[in-house]
């Protein structure tokens, strides 16, 4: 398939995996570019910028497709070494970023200068058209039914993309609640050049968390996620387990006696230390964790090269068969 997106990246399929903490390692990212998608390296779980250094050379060793990093720009207050992460990426010889979070324009002359083409993952069609405006190459649209972040509006895909099609200029790709072939020719319908998967991902042989992981998202319903943090402002879609539970019990008590919610009543349960006890060890109730509603959308554990091809299989046959059979007769 061509549009824009496989034009621009030079990958066989308009499919990427988003980054994704804990789980964009070199075994994801590199299975996603072998079967034709782009699969990105998640920067931030890298301890370190020589760490992301190591992971990307890792990568380069198991692939010699185009592949990402992602680039996640925290909340002020944390601030990791953002320009040393630059340095390793471009020293790495990538030539695709994936930002995200917060207005990626301080750190854009850098990666340009050095040829790195920027996708900015955003919720909202004003933040796309910043994105554009400050020149990025490419957004990536991320609906309300994403897993992780999905920003304050709640706006989903179905009304987000088309709005985003009537605005920008340059290409961009839908991301949250997609899975398959139908979601790939809806978004493309929709006015999207391609689709970005996160917890579609996580369910494959190559995806590098614990088995638990993989069987619960297989178990999961479309009824499953939750979102925390909403009272401050940094709300997550995450699968419901008991530590889900227990925050938004906090929340609702903290609601109830008229206080506002601290970091600090659930830190011990949103941390990242916590996120890897789930991720890696399969401690499936050990804290919260992205998940998309998508999570109904997923039957099996295949392969990124059997994924990639159904999709696009099912897309082609959709495209042809379906859609273009409605028109005859
Ligand atoms: C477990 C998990 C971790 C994620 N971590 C990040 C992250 O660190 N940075 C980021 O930009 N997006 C992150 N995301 C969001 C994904 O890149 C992607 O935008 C999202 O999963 C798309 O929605 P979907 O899950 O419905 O496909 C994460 C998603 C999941 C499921």
């Amino acid at each position: 398939m061509k549009t824009r997106i496989t034009e621009l990246f030079n990958i066989r399929h308009p499919i990427i995996q988003g980054g994704m903490h804990y789980v964009g390692y070199a075994e994801l990212a590199s299975a996603v570019s072998n079967a034709g998608g782009l699969g990105i390296i998640t920067a931030l779980t890298q301890p370190t910028p020589e760490d992301l250094a190591k992971e990307i050379a890792r990568c380069r060793e198991m692939t010699d497709q185009p592949f990402g990093v992602n680039l996640t720009f925290l909340p002020a207050f944390t601030a990791p070494p953002y320009p040393e992460y630059i340095d390793a990426i471009i020293a790495g010889g990538v030539r695709i970023v994936e930002t995200a979070g917060r207005n990626p324009q301080e750190h854009l002359p850098r990666l340009q200068e050095a040829g790195v083409m920027v996708i900015h993952k955003c919720t909202s069609v004003r933040h796309a058209l910043k994105a554009e405006s400050i020149g990025c190459d490419a957004v990536s649209v991320d609906g309300f039914e994403c897993g992780g972040h999905p920003g304050e509006d709640d706006i989903p895909n179905m009304i987000l993309l088309p709005r985003a099609a009537e605005e920008l200029s340059i290409p961009f790709v839908s991301s949250g609640g997609m899975a398959n072939g139908r979601s790939l020719v809806a978004s493309l319908a929709l006015g999207a050049d391609g689709m970005n998967m996160g917890t579609r991902f996580i369910a494959t042989q190559e995806a590098p968390v614990h088995e638990n992981v993989k069987r619960t998202l297989v178990a999961a319903t479309e009824l499953d996620t939750r979102l925390i943090m909403r009272p401050i402002r940094n709300t997550e879609r995450v699968l419901n387990n008991a530590a889900v539970e227990e925050i938004l019990n906090i929340e609702r008590r903290r609601q109830e006696a008229g206080e506002a919610l601290q970091i600090s009543d659930i830190r011990h349960l949103v941390a990242g230390s916590e996120n890897r006890k789930v991720l890696q060890q399969g401690q499936m109730d050990a804290g919260a964790w992205s998940c998309g509603m998508v999570a109904g959308l997923i039957h099996d554990i295949p392969t990124c090269k059997e994924l990639l091809d159904s999709i696009m299989e099912e897309a082609e046959a959709l495209i042809r068969g379906r859609l273009s059979g409605m028109l005859e007769g």
